[in-house]
């Protein structure tokens, strides 16, 4: 299918950020999303949601569990099928792993999906994000302040009290799995971006409300939407937020 699109594929897009960054995409009308979800039918669910809207945009399901690689690598085959490159990746799939069996069991859960995950669905699109012959083409990590070593061993912090070491340390992964994500895709024009989009409001556990002081989805999207259109791209090698940057 030919497109003039820019062709966007989300990771983990069935609700908070990931779903609100399609509806910003869409509103565009310049971007062809791939929702991606583990659970196909909460996929096309989130799918009929946004088309429901009559968005300027095209958006379509694309079932990917990051922690099952055939899943991925179907995934990949199928956007190879259907147009044979992709412009940007939204890696946002992520999982707290506050509760589990045991702490092996966090560890491990919040491990396969925050920081393997991403590295194995950018390498397994490595070959349709260098087919890309978009200025814009990228690939953006969502990550977490919590993450930041700096941060974390900072006591005025406003999250020093917050252990969550199965979280953080997944998180402090993701950023060398962007690292070598940076210097592997540069050759190729790709550029790589970390984002966190601040306490927000989403499913990633039960304090993410808005009464706890989580901000709206729709407000901690909106600079992820211009890192995404390149306007922060002077800013590439650092871990951004809305208003700057963290320290590694
Ligand atoms: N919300 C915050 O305060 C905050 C702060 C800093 C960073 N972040 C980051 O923002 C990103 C989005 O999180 P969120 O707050 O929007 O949480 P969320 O509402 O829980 O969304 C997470 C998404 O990831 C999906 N997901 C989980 N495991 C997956 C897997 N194995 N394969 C594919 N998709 C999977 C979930 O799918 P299901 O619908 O099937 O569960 C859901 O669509 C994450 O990277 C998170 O670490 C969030």
């Amino acid at each position: 299918m030919a497109t003039f699109k820019t062709l966007v594929l989300v990771t983990g897009a069935t609700s908070g950020i990931g779903f609100e960054l399609a509806a910003q995409l869409l509103a565009k009308g310049t971007y062809h999303v791939f929702l991606g979800a583990r659970n196909p039918e909460k996929g096309h669910a989130a799918v009929a949601t946004l088309r429901a809207r009559n968005p300027a945009g095209s958006v379509e399901m694309l079932h990917l569990d990051v922690t099952e690689d055939t899943t991925i690598e179907s995934a990949a085959h199928s956007i190879q099928q259907s147009h044979g490159h992709l412009d940007i990746l939204v890696n946002n799939a992520a999982v707290s792993a506050m509760t589990g069996p045991s702490l092996r069991e966090q560890m491990r859960a919040a491990f396969d999906t925050n920081a393997t995950g991403p590295a194995v669905v950018a390498s397994v699109f490595a070959p349709l994000l260098q087919n890309s012959t978009a200025a814009s083409r990228r690939i953006i990590n969502v990550t977490s302040g919590a993450g930041s070593i700096e941060r974390r061993l900072d006591p005025s912090s406003p999250i020093y009290n917050v252990q969550q070491v199965q979280y953080r340390a997944s998180k402090t992964a993701l950023h060398m799995v962007s690292a070598c994500q940076l210097v592997e895709f540069a050759p190729f024009g790709v550029k790589v971006f970390l984002y966190d989009p601040g306490f927000t409001q989403s499913n990633l556990g039960p304090h993410n409300t808005e009464a706890n002081g989580a901000r709206a989805a729709a407000d901690s999207v909106r600079p992820l939407m211009d890192v995404l259109e390149g306007k922060r791209d002077d800013e590439v090698g650092k871990i951004l937020h809305n208003t700057g940057s963290w320290p590694w």
